[in-house]
């Protein structure tokens, strides 16, 4: 094993390729794993292996001290169209993983907001109990707890991140804020299918920064869960508001029964690493996102 280089799974990822790309630029020793390659120069630095052959992964993951695990089915619709297939990526393959650490190895998680209620009442904070009903949700909750037990018995460090909703350059076309912008392109009219729901959404470059402050402070992140979003309650109402006027389209306003209400505090983020978070102001995020879009 070398000093301290890293291994990001998912690689190819919206999240993966960006904290790749980020942490070569910062000259950091480190290597991807996805099962698909990318077609960019970043492709050769991914290895490419599927989580659920354990045989290939017992070669791969004694080589690297730290293992960022991001590889996981996150589409809605893929898990939807293949619980079981998806299911077993997430919770078999982060086992496979898992079960071949050892005690000098850290293990950083890639865990996601979906494990709490998104209709919470309050402001989410790492002390909220988790709740939920999505099986996505559900495959966080059951690999955190797997990830407790396998640190217990192996001895290895870890780190468990739950993350907010994220946008920015280069995510897939299915998630929220790439639909609504290429409503507006495509539609002339941006649909908020409902205008009283809340969220907290993070800008890439900021997820990936504020995630280099956890790296660069491994030791206080060890044995900890902690939220990584914005710490904003963003309004859905607004988001339209900005991207039909960058757009230059119309909004249309729906309302539902019942709303979303998903965002978290950072305090907890800012008290361990003692480190303001990075936050870029939202309408410039969603004019470089809308920009982005536009181009591709
Ligand atoms: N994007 C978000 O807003 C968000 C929010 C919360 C949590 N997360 C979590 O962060 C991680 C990365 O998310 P993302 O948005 O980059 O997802 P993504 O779907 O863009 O990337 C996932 C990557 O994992 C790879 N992968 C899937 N199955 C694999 C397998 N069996 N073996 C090897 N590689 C496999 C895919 O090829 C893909 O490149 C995921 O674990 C996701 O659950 C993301």
């Amino acid at each position: 094993m070398k000093s301290d280089n890293y291994l990001i799974t998912g690689a190819s990822g919206f999240l993966g390729a960006k904290i790749l790309k980020d942490l070569i630029l910062k000259k950091i020793k480190v290597n991807g794993l996805d099962k698909n390659l990318l077609n960019n120069s970043l492709k050769k630095k991914i290895i490419r292996c599927d989580i659920l052959d354990e045989k290939k992964l017992k070669k791969i993951l004694p080589k690297y001290k730290n293992i960022i695990h991001l590889a996981a089915e996150n589409s809605r619709s893929t898990y939807k169209k293949n619980k079981l297939k998806s299911h077993q990526v997430n919770v078999i393959g982060s086992e496979n993983i898992l079960k071949n650490l050892n005690k000098d190895q850290n293990f950083f998680f890639f865990s996601s907001c979906q494990v709490y209620d998104e209709f919470s009442k309050k402001i989410i904070t790492e002390k909220t109990k988790t709740s939920t009903k999505d099986i996505y949700g559900k495959s966080k909750i059951l690999t955190e707890k797997t990830i407790i037990k396998y640190a217990k018995e192996k001895g290895f460090n870890f780190c468990i991140l739950r993350i907010f909703y994220v946008f920015g350059e280069g995510q897939n076309n299915e998630f929220l804020i790439p639909t609504l912008i290429n409503q507006g392109f495509k539609n002339k009219t941006i649909e908020i299918w409902d205008q009283n729901s809340f969220r907290d959404l993070q800008y890439i470059n900021d997820l990936s920064s504020n995630f280099q402050t956890v790296l660069l402070n491994k030791e206080k992140a060890f044995s900890k869960i902690i939220n990584l979003g914005s710490g904003s309650r963003t309004s859905m109402k607004q988001v339209g508001k900005i991207l039909s006027s960058k757009i230059k389209c119309n909004l249309f306003l729906k309302i539902k029964d019942k709303s979303v209400n998903c965002y978290t505090s950072m305090k907890f983020f800012e008290k361990t690493f003692n480190k303001k978070i990075k936050k870029t102001p939202l309408e410039k995020a969603l004019n470089k996102t809308i920009s982005y879009y536009l181009k591709s």
